[in-house]
């Protein structure tokens, strides 16, 4: 069975009643800068294709390069550059007839992960990365065409039940603002502990519930003396898990090695993500 992206503008009630909404999941990986978004996407990809999952990682932060070494993987063709830069892609969503917020098709119905061109495609495994767009050159302008690509691509993407899709975003919240969060069912939200991020958390909490979507949050480098002034301060939030400060990540990180997937840590998160899912 497969479901496409087309039903974007399901509304709320539709989409928690049908069964294929509790059995794909499109995770939306939202928080801070630097609270270990990539991290978890990275740790959460590579510990779900290892369970046998066909997982596609899309990468929608124009600024990220560190996701593909956090995998052992080389950042690919992005999928901007592909279909001929920012200009390129605009002449064939204006020939498409595929204005900015459009949902007409710049992508053939039914796309799957796998057919999209093996340039723009890390792999690893039944694990597909998929780079969106990369900012290259200064004064090129704004990513507004990267969030137009990634609906575009959404809107098209059909995805077994068995498939796992997780979009690594940006930091911040622009995401909401350019309606991303209607290609997603879940927002996964990492927290890191300082003020600034749980705030963001709780942001994007209240922005993920106008757009109906569910949320969880993942508890990022804790401390046992902290973690209950966290977990206090998220009252009311749904906690899947939490990864504590961890010097093989940060080495990995700084080396550029890959992380690893069978970190303990991440056992519990994937085991929540796979009852929500599957
Ligand atoms: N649990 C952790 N323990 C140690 N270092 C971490 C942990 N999580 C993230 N880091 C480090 O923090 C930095 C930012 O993480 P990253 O995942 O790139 O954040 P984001 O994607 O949110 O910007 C990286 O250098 C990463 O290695
Ligand atoms: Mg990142």
């Amino acid at each position: 069975m497969t479901r496409t992206g087309k039903g974007l503008s399901r509304s709320r009630d539709n989409r928690l009643n049908s069964k294929e909404y509790l059995r794909n999941m499109k995770f939306l990986i939202c928080g801070k800068g630097g609270s270990g978004k990539s991290t978890v996407a990275a740790l959460l990809a590579a510990n779900m294709e290892k369970r046998g999952r066909s997982v596609f990682l899309v990468d929608a932060d124009e600024s990220n390069i560190g996701l593909y070494r956090m995998l052992g993987l080389e950042l690919p063709l992005p999928l901007m550059e592909y279909l001929g830069g920012k200009k390129g892609f605009r002449e064939k969503t204006k020939a498409a007839g595929a204005g900015f917020g459009a949902q007409t098709p710049v992508f053939p119905e039914n796309l799957r992960a796998g057919d999209l061109p093996g340039e723009c495609l890390a792999v690893s495994g039944r694990l597909r990365v998929l780079s969106l767009g990369k900012i290259h050159h200064f004064g090129e302008g704004c990513a507004c065409p990267m969030g137009n690509l990634f609906r575009l691509l959404f809107s098209s993407l059909s995805i077994d039940t068995q498939d796992l899709v997780i979009v690594d975003t940006a930091a911040g919240v622009e995401h909401f603002g350019r309606s991303l969060d209607g290609c997603c069912d879940h927002v996964l939200c990492v927290a890191d502990p300082s003020y600034e991020s749980l705030m963001m958390v709780r942001k994007v909490d209240a922005l993920a519930r106008e757009a109906g979507l569910g949320v969880s949050v993942v508890l990022n480098r804790v401390t046992p003396e902290i973690e209950s002034e966290i977990v206090a301060a998220l009252e009311g939030l749904k906690i899947i898990g939490k990864l504590p400060d961890s010097r093989s990540i940060f080495l990995n990180n700084l080396k550029g090695r890959a992380l690893d997937p069978d970190m303990a840590e991440i056992m519990p998160i994937c085991d929540t993500i796979e009852k929500l899912c599957f």
